[in-house]
């Protein structure tokens, strides 16, 4: 069967697991080579990954594709707009046409039944890229970063101010897989969807909704946000105000435990959604956390093609 990765939660605990630890181990193998370096082995030699964006991303792209460079394979990246997708040929054909070109396909879209549908008609992986629901290889960097700070991800509490986005879908899916338990801090109107709440405390996950940002981030391990304003949405002055009070200050980090990380998936907003003292503070991990991207989307591609789990 066709492994396509779509979100954390079509994926169990261990798998998820298992991709983490190859990327750790991979991460540690080629240190201090160039980044251009072909992994040992070459473990996707002559594969070939599209990239199709219908939106922006500075850090998706680069490290889809110099993750299957170190791989030993090639890429493609398309925007959506100068393909026949962006007039309207369905995604379905889209699917059908790249399955005989390239061995796998990496999809950032407006709308996650897109990708969802490029995958019940592709005979190749999918990846998510981001969509308006879920950014699931972000994660999968997060949670690499986590593990290589702190050495264990099940138990610790992760704190997530602001809005209740598609980074935060991907965030509660992972806390239930993985055992951490998520406080999230929001205005009423901007919860994370109640059936991803729904369904990760059907599978045991902890996650709690709070309207005092303090309470979110009392003895937080991991306090994680992202813009108040995601790609697609309007921005609206209402939207801005309502979520002052979730913005990540040192006066909140205080609130979290001593050693506290922060996580961001940027592009960030200083002065928004977080206090540039805390970005660009020292408990920020947030450079280690874009570079694990790389990492993390490494080992994704390959337990796609079943080198893994
Ligand atoms: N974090 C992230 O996905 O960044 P880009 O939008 O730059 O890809
Ligand atoms: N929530 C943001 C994430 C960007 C990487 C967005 O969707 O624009």
């Amino acid at each position: 069967m066709t492994r396509h990765f779509l979100d954390l939660a079509d994926l169990d605990g261990n798998t998820l697991a298992a991709i983490l630890d190859d990327a750790l181990v991979a991460k540690q193998a080629r240190a201090g080579q160039p980044r251009g370096a072909v992994d040992e082995g070459a473990p996707l030699a002559d594969h070939v990954l599209a990239m199709v964006f219908e939106k922006n991303s500075t850090r998706t792209r680069t490290s889809f594709d110099m993750a299957i460079r170190q791989l030993g394979g090639t890429s493609m990246v398309m925007d959506s707009g100068s393909m026949q997708l962006g007039r309207g040929e369905t995604v379905a054909d889209t699917a059908r046409v790249l399955s005989r070109y390239v061995d796998a396909i990496m999809l950032r879209t407006d709308d996650h039944a897109k990708i969802v549908e490029l995958a019940e008609y592709a005979d190749v992986p999918v990846v998510n890229g981001l969509t308006d629901r879920s950014h699931p290889c972000q994660i999968m960097a997060d949670m690499l970063t986590v593990l290589e700070h702190r050495s264990r991800l099940a138990g610790t509490k992760w704190a997530w101010l602001g809005d209740g986005n598609n980074v935060l879908t991907s965030i509660i899916e992972a806390g239930s897989l993985l055992k951490f338990s998520v406080a999230v801090g929001c205005p009423e109107a901007l919860e994370p969807p109640a059936d991803i709440v729904d369904a990760a405390r059907d599978r045991g996950g902890e996650v709690s909704i709070h309207r005092s940002a303090e309470e979110a981030v009392a003895d937080a391990d991991v306090v994680v946000t992202d813009t108040w304003i995601s790609m697609g949405q309007e921005g609206g002055e209402a939207k801005l105000a309502a979520l002052e009070p979730y913005r990540v200050t040192p006066n909140l980090m205080g609130r979290a435990k001593p050693d506290a990380l922060f996580l961001h998936c940027l592009p960030a907003h200083r002065g928004e959604e977080v206090s540039a003292e805390v970005i660009d503070g020292p408990q920020s991990v947030i450079w280690d956390e874009a570079e694990n991207r790389l990492h993390a989307q490494k080992a994704i591609l390959r337990w796609c093609f079943g080198q893994i789990g």
